[in-house]
């Protein structure tokens, strides 16, 4: 009867991307006494986003330009505040050697450049007639930039609490 023989191996998977020096240097460095700045400038183009989508639907329901107006001045803010976040988070990405080392910061980077091409976009369509653009690209544009923005901010929530990129190591 022949004799099955197994073999064991002591098999260590290697990381490459793990062996880069400073991979476990993630802590920010674009931060006002250690909070980053990235973190806090994210949240106003995420809400203005959203409110640039409920002010087109507003109009579309009721009507009224007063909804148009204050979509055009979201869609501007989201957009310019937006940027004032992507330049804080390139500095991160640029700067902190275990932001810039994993692939997951890129992926983010990505995503975020297309929902600025779409928020500028979506801005610079409702310059010139703020309300005719409302109806029906207008309010088509914002609820992308909702499918984006969610998208973007999940991901960089990722970052952060699933990968612990910008957090301090708490030594
Ligand atoms: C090119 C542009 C961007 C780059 C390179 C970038 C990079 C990063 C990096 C490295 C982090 C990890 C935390 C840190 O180091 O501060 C992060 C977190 C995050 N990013 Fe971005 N980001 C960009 C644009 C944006 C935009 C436009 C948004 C949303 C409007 C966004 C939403 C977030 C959120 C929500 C977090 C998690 C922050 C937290 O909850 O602490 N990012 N990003």
């Amino acid at each position: 009867m022949a004799q099955t023989q197994i073999q064991t191996r002591d098999e260590t998977t290697i990381d490459p991307i793990a062996q880069h020096p400073g991979f476990e240097e993630t802590e920010s460095k674009v931060a006002v006494a250690g909070h980053p700045i990235h973190a806090m400038t994210v949240a106003f183009p995420i809400a203005l986003t959203f409110c640039n989508f409920g002010a087109d639907a507003l109009y579309w329901w009721t009507g009224d330009v007063f909804w148009a107006r204050a979509a055009v001045w979201a869609a501007g803010m989201a957009f310019l505040i937006g940027l004032a976040a992507a330049a804080s988070g390139t500095l991160e990405l640029l700067l902190v050697p275990g932001i810039r080392a994993r692939a997951s910061s890129w992926t983010h980077a990505i995503i975020a450049i297309v929902l600025l091409s779409a928020l500028g976009t979506n801005w610079g369509y409702r310059l010139h007639g703020y309300e005719a653009a409302v109806l029906p690209y207008g309010i088509l544009l914002s609820g992308f930039c909702v499918i984006m923005v969610g998208a973007t901010g999940w991901h960089g929530g990722k970052l952060v609490f699933d990968y612990r990129l910008g957090t301090s190591n708490g030594s």
